[in-house]
């Protein structure tokens, strides 16, 4: 389904009324939504990372690239930054060549904390100990099945909420307004 910010699937049927009709506050309270983006290097990954997602009835937002024809990276890591930043997406998730770029974009926007992940302990722990809000993955790094495996775990994590990790956040976030 097609926006003005990119291709949309809520995990349901939608009409597209109903699409262009919702509001950003209809979408901060709607279930968990993923954001997705890509580069040229990333897309085919994003591509199957959205048959999982839609194997499992999770909602998603694709905000593009639509195919492998060379982009930068940095306006689809702004459009996932800045939609779950905004609280219009739970997590987000990004693909690029590395995963590099997307991570260096993405944690210039505030309130953003985007890990690049290559293994499966880090894209846990970066949820549990980091509360990360975006992956940040590499099509040309990780292997398609355990690119996969890192989005199922980093989805299913939640943050631990320990008041060590709740008070090293903080000051990240304190970072941001240095
Ligand atoms: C594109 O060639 C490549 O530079 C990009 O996908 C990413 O790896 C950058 O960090």
């Amino acid at each position: 389904m097609i926006t003005a910010l990119g291709a949309e699937h809520d995990g349901r049927t939608m009409s597209a009324e109903a699409s262009r009709t919702k509001s950003s506050e209809d979408l901060k309270t709607a279930a968990p939504r993923i954001a997705l983006g890509a580069d040229h290097g990333g897309y085919p990954l994003k591509e199957a990372i959205k048959a999982m997602l839609d194997k499992q009835g999770t909602a998603y937002r694709d905000f593009g690239t639509d195919s492998t024809i060379g982009v930068d990276y940095i306006p689809y890591a702004k459009l996932v930054g800045e939609a779950v930043a905004a609280g219009e997406c739970s997590l987000g998730i990004l693909c690029c060549g590395t995963g590099l770029g997307m991570s260096i974009a993405a944690n210039k926007i505030c309130g953003i904390r985007a890990a690049c992940c290559a293994d499966w302990f880090s894209a846990k722990m970066t949820r549990e100990h980091n509360d990360a809000n975006v992956l940040c993955l590499g099509a040309r790094v990780t292997g398609e099945d355990a690119a996969l495996t890192l989005v199922d775990v980093f989805l299913r994590t939640p943050f631990s909420g320990d008041e060590r990790h709740a008070r090293r956040i903080a000051q990240i976030t304190a970072l941001e307004q240095a």
